[in-house]
């Protein structure tokens, strides 16, 4: 049975994969970039530097170390300034109730996101003692697509990965989490993410219930 459920952040258990898209439409509009919200899509889970040169690409520009280090400065600027306005409110509707639901059925919760930026948004949660584990993206050897943040936050929780369930809203976590040997749970709609094994439609919808019959229904 399920022992572990390890969760993405931007964009599962609250809205800042809107913040990242803003603060990347900023800094390539002041570039000149073409970029919108389409190609934000393809950023979603990609960590701040993979983001920077997919930008790059998509617009055909190349710049030195030293400009690319700035930008990925000015990025996380204009996204931490963002965060300033964050607080338990910013919390996804139903994510505190399932966290209970999970503690009750004495299931860990584990966190795996790529963002540098990771604890100090759980902090402005307010649920970062929520978290029997939180994986830390600076250590890890590989990013999402590559399993490593999931591996690594199993390991931290004390479960083999064949016990956990991850949850994902962008096509790159769900691989890595797949990568990972774990049932994937994906957050938005089949045509977003065509990989998961099982769809909501948010945090919200989602119920222990589900999770435990996911990796049933996965196992079949
Ligand atoms: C998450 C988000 C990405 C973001 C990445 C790195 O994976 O989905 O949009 O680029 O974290 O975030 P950071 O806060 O380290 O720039
Ligand atoms: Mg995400």
């Amino acid at each position: 049975a399920v022992q572990g459920v390890i969760f993405d952040l931007d964009g599962v258990l609250t809205d800042t994969a809107e913040d990242h898209y803003h603060a990347w439409q900023a800094l390539a509009d002041q570039y000149g970039y073409a970029f919108d919200r389409a190609a934000n899509d393809r950023l979603k889970g990609v960590d701040r530097a993979g983001s920077l040169r997919l930008i790059l690409d998509g617009a055909g520009a190349s710049v030195d170390d030293a400009r690319f280090e700035a930008m990925l400065a000015e990025k996380n600027a204009l996204y931490r300034a963002r965060l300033t306005a964050y607080s338990p409110a910013n919390l996804f509707d139903g994510v505190r109730a399932l966290f209970a639901a999970l503690r009750g059925a004495g299931i860990k919760i584990g966190l795996a996101s790529a963002s540098r930026n990771a604890g100090d948004v759980v902090r402005l949660l307010g649920i970062a003692d929520q978290f029997d584990f939180i994986a830390d993206a600076g250590a890890i050897a590989a990013n999402k697509p590559a399993p490593d943040i999931f591996l690594a936050c199993a390991d931290g929780m004390g479960l083999p990965p064949e016990r956990c369930i991850g949850i994902e809203d962008a096509q790159a976590g769900i691989s890595a989490i797949h990568a990972a040997g774990m049932v994937a749970i994906g957050i938005g709609s089949e045509e977003a993410l065509p990989d998961a094994d099982v769809h909501v439609p948010a945090i919200g919808a989602l119920s222990v219930d589900q999770i435990l019959s996911a990796e049933r229904e996965a196992a079949s």
